[in-house]
């Protein structure tokens, strides 16, 4: 219901994310994945945010956990085991407070970067000998 006359101020908060450092100013209630998509910040989806893909886990611990919305039943239903570990997920976890969100590194990024660095020290090896 609008009453004339009345206006209602919505909260602005900041929302970091890691590990790029990326930061954006947003409206209360603004889902994560879309402060991610303001900010720059990648976080892959299938589903548009419908809940169907699961690949937009992000990371809240602690007190940055309690500045997003509390996750609803089918989230929890979800995430299973990793909503005790601080998983939630970005199409459905809404800005309630300045918040600190890691982003998991994309698994194949990750795998290939693990070979990386296991090359170089195979590298290095060589060079002792
Ligand atoms: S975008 Fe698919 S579950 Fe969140």
């Amino acid at each position: 219901m609008r009453v004339p006359g009345l206006r209602v101020k919505l909260m602005d908060y900041d929302i970091e994310f890691r590990p790029s450092g990326k930061k954006v100013k947003v409206r209360a209630g603004l889902p994560v994945l879309d402060a991610a998509r303001r900010a720059g910040v990648p976080i892959p989806t299938r589903c548009g945010g419908k809940m169907g893909c699961l690949m937009c886990k992000v990371e809240a611990q602690g007190e940055d956990g309690k500045k997003l919305s509390a996750p609803k039943e089918a989230e929890l239903r979800k995430l299973g085991s990793l909503a005790n570990q601080g998983i939630r997920l970005a199409c459905q976890a809404k800005v309630e407070g300045s918040v600190t969100v890691t982003v998991p590194e994309d698994r194949l990024k990750a795998a290939i970067r693990k070979q990386l660095e296991a090359a170089k020290n195979c590298d290095n090896d060589d060079t002792l000998w």
